[in-house]
């Protein structure tokens, strides 16, 4: 029998609700504490290691096997010219098989230049060459790692290429037969890089809505400069802009293979981080109320 896709592994997951990213490395919030004091407050963790896979043993211990769990790495860098070196993938798959997520998230975005990191999110060029490569990279991944990988649209501060990022997407999903995690902010911010910033749905119709397993939100703040505006990432340090969760409202009836609704709170209060997805929890039982009661 054919070894199924990764879209059919996580198409077949189980329903996960409403969580919070958390990097394990951070005592704001702190983890241990979400998990110890507020463990009704959240149905999930996804948790970030910023691509480290070589001090984090001690700190996987700490999550319960009962707290579910996805997991979020760095470094493939999935969308540049070539596949990315062998360290980041074997990390990948040695904390894969420590937290056993249902799948791991990784950016389509360059993080790396000649092995250096860089702090800065190099968003995928949105041509068919990168989009070829792309597809390559994560099939070549693929085969490689034990857990499917969901690929998430990065944050945009400029666009390369005269593809819209819904269609790029949609290719990528089909061609990689994987599925996405759909950064509400992330959309945004390509929305506001291509003069589109007031409506945020503009080309929506292009994205596979079949493909979207997960769904991200995080505080963010919007810069104004001579030529536009600019969405910047504050995760749990700011609030939730009122277009992420506009994208959330009319998104989420449309989404029959959503698993996961992700705020990412690194640098909130633990309370800040509770409050989110309180808010976001809300939300969800308003416009899907049937998809909660999904959770197992
Ligand atoms: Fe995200």
């Amino acid at each position: 029998m054919n070894k199924p896709s990764p879209f059919q592994r996580v198409k077949t997951a189980p329903v996960l609700g409403v969580g919070l990213g958390i990097d394990v490395f951070d005592t704001r919030p702190d983890f241990r504490k979400l998990i110890k004091q507020q463990r009704t407050g959240f149905d999930f963790l996804e948790v970030y290691t910023r691509g480290n896979w070589r001090d984090v043993r001690q700190l996987f211990a700490q999550i319960p096997a009962d707290v579910p769990r996805t997991y979020h790495h760095e470094g493939l860098d999935p969308v540049g010219p070539h596949i990315c070196p062998d360290d980041p993938i074997e990390g990948c798959i040695q904390n894969q098989r420590l937290l056993q997520p249902p799948w791991t998230v990784e950016e389509l975005a360059v993080r790396h230049i000649d092995g250096r990191y860089t702090d800065f999110f190099f968003p995928a060029i949105l041509s068919t060459d990168s989009l070829k490569a792309s597809v390559d990279n994560i099939n070549a991944l693929h085969a490689r790692l034990d857990g499917p990988l969901l690929p998430e649209n990065a944050p945009y501060e400029f666009v390369v290429g005269d593809m819209h990022l819904c269609e790029f997407l949609t290719e990528l999903s089909h061609r990689a037969d994987c599925g996405l995690v759909l950064d509400l902010g992330h959309l945004w911010s390509y929305q506001l890089c291509v003069g589109r910033g007031d409506d945020v749905l503009h080309g929506i119709d292009k994205l596979d809505l079949t493909r979207v397993i997960e769904l991200h939100l995080a505080g963010a703040r919007v810069e104004k400069y001579s030529g536009g505006r600019i969405y910047r990432d504050l995760h749990g340090a700011g609030p939730i802009p009122p277009q992420s969760l506009l994208l959330l409202r009319e998104l989420l009836p449309k989404l029959p293979n959503l698993k996961a609704v992700t705020i990412e709170v690194e640098d909130a209060t633990e309370q800040r981080a509770l409050d989110q997805c309180q808010q976001v929890r809300d939300e969800v039982r308003k416009h899907q109320p049937q998809w909660l009661a999904e959770k197992s």
